[in-house]
């Protein structure tokens, strides 16, 4: 495609033919390596990270410099978008994100706008503008956002949760004023997904952090629906190319044949779930992006050789397949580990193409 000197993630994406099978990781830029604790110490904090494009771009790039990744990943957060709408964010170490300023009431709901990506967010376009020259079509470079409810979770709660309470609480007693917060943020996350595009990001991803919480029905009404509604309201051409869109849901494995309806290009998968299954299910309606247990990371290289070929087999022959772990890279992973990873992928696909 175009100006780019490897485009088999876009390719697979678009389910078609390709060489190898492409790889890269979730959280790929993060603190299992060295260099990006370094970069991180420089910035001050994790936001500052962010909100600096020159060393966001830095980070981004640190990866494909160690391992022959087939893809970017833009260096952000999903909760960009409501740090942006002014509840507080605030990144405390081992504790993880919390917000001075939840959402718990109607009238904290009725405050809330649509976020204009050009005003508060314009440091996330700018480090979109930045990593794309930086890459010079080295590989493409994915955009992402939250989901709406996996934003609401967040929102709500205030923090990170284990129950759930306090949003699922919102959801059953108020499903109106859910279904309004998620309207904003699906307005919202539209807004943010096409800046980045028209800033320079060649595929976009929607994590659905926790969608895997709720029931079948409730998923389809509070997080699917609005994910579908994203997915409608994405330019999907940029540059004269199309940009491919992912939805992943962890714990979405029961839901793969529903997501597949929205217009998405490709599904994300966590391991809980057979690849090999997962295609069966969606058959040529969308790609597959997935989904070995991150934990095998830990295992010996010769381990984590024998899981990524079995995984290329349970996918097995043709297009369609981006490899990727089920969920992001844990911190304590040894950097060697993952050499032996992303080269397998590589080396043992070619029979499968
Ligand atoms: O994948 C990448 O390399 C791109 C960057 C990226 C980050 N966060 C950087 C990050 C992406 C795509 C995310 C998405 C994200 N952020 C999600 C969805 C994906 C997922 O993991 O389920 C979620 C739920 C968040 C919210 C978030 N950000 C949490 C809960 C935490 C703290 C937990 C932790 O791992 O410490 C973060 C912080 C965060 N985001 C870090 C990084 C590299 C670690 C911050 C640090 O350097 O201290």
């Amino acid at each position: 495609m175009a100006d780019l000197k490897n485009d088999r993630f876009l390719r697979a994406l678009l389910r078609k033919p390709v060489d190898v099978t492409p790889v890269w990781m979730m959280r790929q830029a993060g603190r299992y390596l060295p260099e990006y604790r370094a970069t991180r110490k420089k910035a001050g904090s994790f936001m500052d990270l962010c909100r600096s494009p020159e060393l966001a771009c830095e980070v981004t790039l640190q990866p494909l410099d160690r391992y022959p990744l087939d893809a970017a990943i833009l260096f952000s957060d999903i909760l960009t978008i409501p740090d942006a709408m002014g509840l507080g964010l605030k990144f405390n170490t081992g504790e993880g994100p919390t917000f001075e300023r939840p959402v718990r009431s109607a009238r904290d709901v009725a405050a809330l706008g649509v976020i204009d990506p050009n005003a508060e967010l314009k440091y996330v376009t700018d480090a979109v503008s930045v990593i794309r020259k930086a890459l010079n079509g080295r590989v493409p470079l994915i955009g992402f956002s939250g989901s709406p409810w996996t934003l609401a979770t967040y929102m709500v709660e205030g923090s990170s949760s284990k129950e759930y309470s306090k949003v699922k609480g919102m959801m059953f007693d108020q499903p109106k004023l859910m279904h309004q917060l998620l309207d904003t943020l699906a307005q919202s996350v539209i807004q943010y997904l096409n800046a980045q595009i028209k800033a320079g990001a060649q595929a976009v991803m929607v994590f659905d952090t926790w969608g895997g919480v709720l029931t079948s029905r409730d998923y389809r009404e509070f997080s699917l629906q609005y994910m579908t509604q994203i997915v409608d309201g994405l330019i999907n051409e940029n540059e004269g190319q199309p940009v491919p869109s992912i939805l992943f849901t962890k714990g979405g494995g029961a839901w793969l044949e529903d997501m597949a309806l929205s217009k998405c290009n490709a599904l994300g998968v966590d391991w809980t779930i057979d690849i090999g299954e997962a295609r069966n299910r969606v058959g040529d309606k969308v790609a597959l992006q997935g989904n070995m247990d991150p934990c095998i990371l830990y295992a010996s290289p010769e381990r984590i050789r024998e899981e990524v070929a079995t995984i290329l087999a349970s996918y097995g022959k043709g297009e369609g397949h981006v490899f990727n772990l089920g969920h992001g890279i844990h911190p304590a992973i040894n950097p060697e580990h993952v050499a032996a990873f992303i080269n397998a992928v590589h080396e043992f696909s070619a029979q499968y193409h």
